[in-house]
């Protein structure tokens, strides 16, 4: 199902430089943009201890984590060797300058059930996602699922939507 959510404009996010996606739960999203304008979305949340990887430096199809300068494939969420570990990945479409987001992974992807406890369904079904470029520390509470292809896979979605599309 193709559920793509407008998030932005890519000029909207400066080159080499990130914004991040609001959510009623859960991490907020990183959205990266490289200096040939392509767009990224990684889950805001350093695999190694959290960091925000969304006030990391962007360099080609990395962005290094502010706290400990791993640097995070923009690709794929993985780690540069020799640091083992992984980001979660969001599916990005471009197109005509606008970037959107997949409305079902917004609403599943590094939510864990305690993120979803205290969001009431009704009023989760009616909000959406906004952009923000204001710092904020990711909630140690979080899930941090990977994608498949790592060798830290976990299962990353829960049953209940938070979005409506
Ligand atoms: S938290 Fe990102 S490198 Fe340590």
């Amino acid at each position: 199902m193709n559920d793509w959510t407008f998030i932005c404009r890519v000029d909207d996010i400066p080159v080499l430089g990130a914004r991040r996606v609001r959510r009623p739960a859960g991490t907020d999203v990183a959205i990266f943009r490289t200096e040939d304008d392509r767009v990224f979305a990684l889950l805001d949340r350093c695999p190694h201890k959290g960091g925000p990887l969304s006030q990391g430096i962007v360099f080609g199809e990395h962005v290094a984590c502010p706290l400990h300068n791993w640097a995070i494939s923009l690709v794929d969420g993985e780690a540069r060797a020799p640091d083992i570990g992984c980001a979660t990945r969001f599916a990005v479409r471009v197109e005509a300058g606008v970037v959107s987001l997949l409305g079902s992974e917004l609403a599943t992807l590094g939510i864990d059930k305690a993120a979803l406890a205290g969001v009431d369904p009704a009023t989760a079904r009616g909000m959406t996602a906004t952009l923000s470029s204001n710092p904020r520390a990711s909630s140690p509470s979080d899930a941090n699922p990977c994608p498949s292809s790592c060798a830290q896979s976990q299962d990353p979605r829960v049953a209940t939507p938070i979005f409506s599309v």
